[in-house]
């Protein structure tokens, strides 16, 4: 699956710990978020359309996040920005795109979630050493929830320019919220009070 060795990127690897989330609750919420085969399907051709634009698509996104100085904070140290600390997760953010097009909701899937959960909280800045040292200790959850939105509009022309008949694009765009619904769901397990999640 991997072609070239992004640093960080540990999907699948055995120093990944088992998800707390059982497969059964996986279900569930891909049930309130009315998943379907469809969406499957859509989100491959997604994939080939949105994958070879990662890069386009990550400058949009990370001129998001500069132009905000709120976001931009949790890449900073009181001096600035750590523009290594940017790079090293840009990386993986880009195989991330590819991975929510062509997830299979596997156990190794479901176990990658909670390791991302954490890198945004309990665990953030352990991943990329030197490069996030002296950053915020955590990301507020607040953020990462309303995030989903841009995250979800911005791929929008993407996918027009594809050449899709619109229903296509429609498709593929609701399958992508709901992929992306998803994850920030799981993602936000550890900042709940655990029964409450
Ligand atoms: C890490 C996606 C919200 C800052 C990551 C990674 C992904 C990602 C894919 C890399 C995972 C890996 O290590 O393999 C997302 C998505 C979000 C979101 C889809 C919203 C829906 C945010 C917000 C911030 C943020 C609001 C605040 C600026 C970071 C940082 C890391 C990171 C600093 C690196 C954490 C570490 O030290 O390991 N994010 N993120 N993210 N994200 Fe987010």
């Amino acid at each position: 699956m991997s072609q070239v060795e992004i640093p960080g990127y540990t999907y699948g690897q055995p120093s990944v710990q088992p998800s707390p989330v059982s497969m059964e609750d996986l279900e569930h919420i891909q049930s309130c978020l009315l998943w379907s085969d469809e969406d499957v399907q859509a989100l491959r051709r997604a994939g080939e359309i949105l994958g070879p634009r990662k890069e386009e698509i990550l400058d949009v996104w990370y001129g998001f996040v500069a132009s905000q100085p709120h976001l931009l904070a949790y890449f900073s140290r009181p001096d600035g920005p750590s523009q290594e600390y940017l790079q090293r997760v840009r990386a993986r953010f880009g195989r991330w795109i590819e991975d929510t097009c062509r997830a299979e909701y596997d156990q190794r899937w479901l176990d990658y979630q909670e390791e991302i959960a954490q890198r945004h909280f309990t665990r953030k800045n352990q991943t990329d050493g030197a490069a996030a040292e002296g950053t915020p200790p955590y990301i507020h959850w607040r953020y990462i929830n309303a995030l989903v939105y841009p995250i979800y509009a911005t791929v929008r022309p993407f996918l027009e320019q594809s050449g899709e008949p619109p229903e296509m694009v429609e498709k593929m765009h609701q399958a992508w919220l709901k992929a992306v619904l998803l994850q920030a769901t799981l993602w936000a397990r550890p900042y709940a009070k655990n029964e409450a999640w």
